[in-house]
Order: C-alpha cells, then sequence, then structure tokens
C-alpha cells in the first residue's frame, strides 16, 4: 500500500515493518507522484480565478488553497467556468434525487477542491443526509486538513470533526466529511475504507473523477472506472479539458 506514497516512502511505519529503502525505483516513482500531485497547484489556482471573477458575493472558499490570486486569461476562465458548472450540475442532481438511501460524494483525486465545503455551506439543507468522502495521496491530503484547520471559515462547517493521527488510510472524519489518504491505483483499500467507515453498499455513491485519473496509467485508470462503477450510482470523469 505504501509503494507510492511519499509519505511513507521515507519513513519508518512501525516497529513491525522494516524502514523503506529509497531504490532508484521507487524514488522514481516518488519524484513521479510528486509531479502528479503539483498539478493540483495550477487547478486550484485557476479555480479561484472563476471563484473571484465569476462568483461575486457569493461565500468564497477557494480562497483558502491560494496564496496569492492570480487572475487567468479569459480562454482559462472560460474552461474552468464550464469546469466547475458542470461538476456542480452533477452533484446538485444527484442529491436533489429522492433515493431512501444515505448519500455518498467521492471525490477522486480531490486535490484542494472545497466541493464539500461549497455544498455544506451554501445548500446545507441538501447536505441532511450526505457524507462527502476526499480522496488524494496522503502528503496532499495532509497538507489540504492543515489549511482546512488554519480556517475556521472552512473547519466550522465540519461537525463533529476528528482529526486521526494516522499518515495515511483515514486522516479524518466528520459527521458529514471523510478525508482519505489513498493512492487511487490501490483500489482495494480505498473499498476497505468505504465499507467500513460508510457501509457503501448500502448509500448511494457517486464518484467524481475530475482529471485526476488521466494521470494514471490505462490499466490503472480502467481499474478505478471498473471499480466505481459497480456502486448503483457510478462515476463521472471530467476528462482533462483545459
Ligand atoms: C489536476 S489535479 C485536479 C484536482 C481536482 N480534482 C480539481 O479538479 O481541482 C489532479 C489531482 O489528482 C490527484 N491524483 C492523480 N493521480 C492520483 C493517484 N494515483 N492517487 C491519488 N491522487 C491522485 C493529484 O494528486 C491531484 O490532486
Amino acid at each position: 500500500m505504501y509503494e507510492n506514497d511519499p509519505v511513507h516512502a521515507t519513513q519508518s511505519v512501525g516497529k513491525t515493518q522494516a524502514k523503506r529503502v529509497r531504490t532508484p525505483d521507487n524514488a522514481a516513482q516518488t519524484k513521479r507522484d510528486e509531479s502528479i500531485m503539483d498539478t493540483n497547484s495550477s487547478s486550484i489556482v485557476s479555480k479561484r480565478s472563476v471563484e473571484k471573477l465569476y462568483h461575486t458575493g457569493e461565500p468564497e472558499y477557494f480562497r483558502y488553497f491560494v496564496k496569492k490570486f492570480q487572475r487567468r486569461s479569459p480562454l482559462i476562465n472560460r474552461g474552468y467556468w464550464l469546469r466547475m458548472r458542470a461538476i456542480d450540475h452533477v452533484v446538485r442532481t444527484f442529491l436533489n434525487k429522492q433515493s431512501g438511501k444515505r448519500k455518498v460524494v467521492v471525490n477522486l483525486g480531490c486535490g484542494y477542491d472545497p466541493l464539500p465545503f461549497q455544498y455544506l455551506g451554501k445548500h446545507s439543507l441538501l447536505c441532511q443526509d450526505v457524507t462527502f468522502v476526499d480522496v488524494d495521496y496522503s502528503l496532499l491530503m495532509l497538507k489540504k486538513l492543515h489549511i482546512i484547520a488554519s480556517n475556521p471559515p472552512l473547519s466550522d462547517l465540519l461537525q463533529g470533526w476528528r482529526e486521526l493521527s494516522s499518515q495515511s488510510g483515514v486522516l479524518g472524519r466528520a459527521d458529514h466529511y471523510l478525508a482519505v489518504g489513498c493512492n487511487l491505483c490501490d483500489v482495494d483499500e480505498l473499498d476497505k475504507i468505504l465499507q467500513s467507515e460508510l457501509n457503501a453498499e448500502d448509500c448511494s455513491v457517486l464518484f467524481i473523477a475530475e482529471v485526476s485519473i488521466a494521470y494514471m496509467d490505462r490499466a490503472a485508470s480502467d481499474t478505478v472506472l471498473r471499480w466505481a462503477a459497480g456502486y448503483d450510482d457510478g462515476i463521472y470523469v471530467n476528462p482533462r479539458v483545459c
């Protein structure tokens, strides 16, 4: 499970497990994972640009994840506006649908996207029986949780929040939120977490993969798609559009 995990690649993970040796292979993999995580830095800046320019007067959630505002070009802004609008449409339609079951929205490769906060903050009535699950590499998720904890407008939205001391797997949970650090190549681990934390098989589950599995090789992304499609509400994949 720790094969591609930059946190564990360089740390001892317990008395019974040997310290990982930094071989050329796993060093190269760690470098690849880090550059994949880095793609989030560009996405979040672009989304913040859209938030500031196109959503004036609405509560802002992207701002906490971007140190310095950068105005993107009109073409990038329009592309991201469309991308954000598409995700919002899919999530909102899912939440509005009567299912009689608990709903789970799993954001695969969520990066710093504040989707759970947007819904909990702006559409709390829609979120009564909903859990939002953020999944990304552990290293990125730990940074995201640090930003959340440092900004009360975000952390105040997480009722019953408990951050765990783990470095991977379930990193924290709240009444309507679960933070998971997991490499998407390890679908078995992710499935185990969703089952044990949420009994996901008894829920309506929507998976979102917004420009995330695009960075995985074909066999690995096929595995994710096949797995997610086994849940009853399936998966919305946003390919790389901009
Ligand atoms: C371009 S960013 C998009 C972030 C977010 N979905 C958005 O649209 O704002 C791609 C994200 O997918 C994550 N990702 C890609 N491959 C992954 C993998 N194998 N395991 C976990 N996360 C992955 C990256 O860490 C990164 O946060």
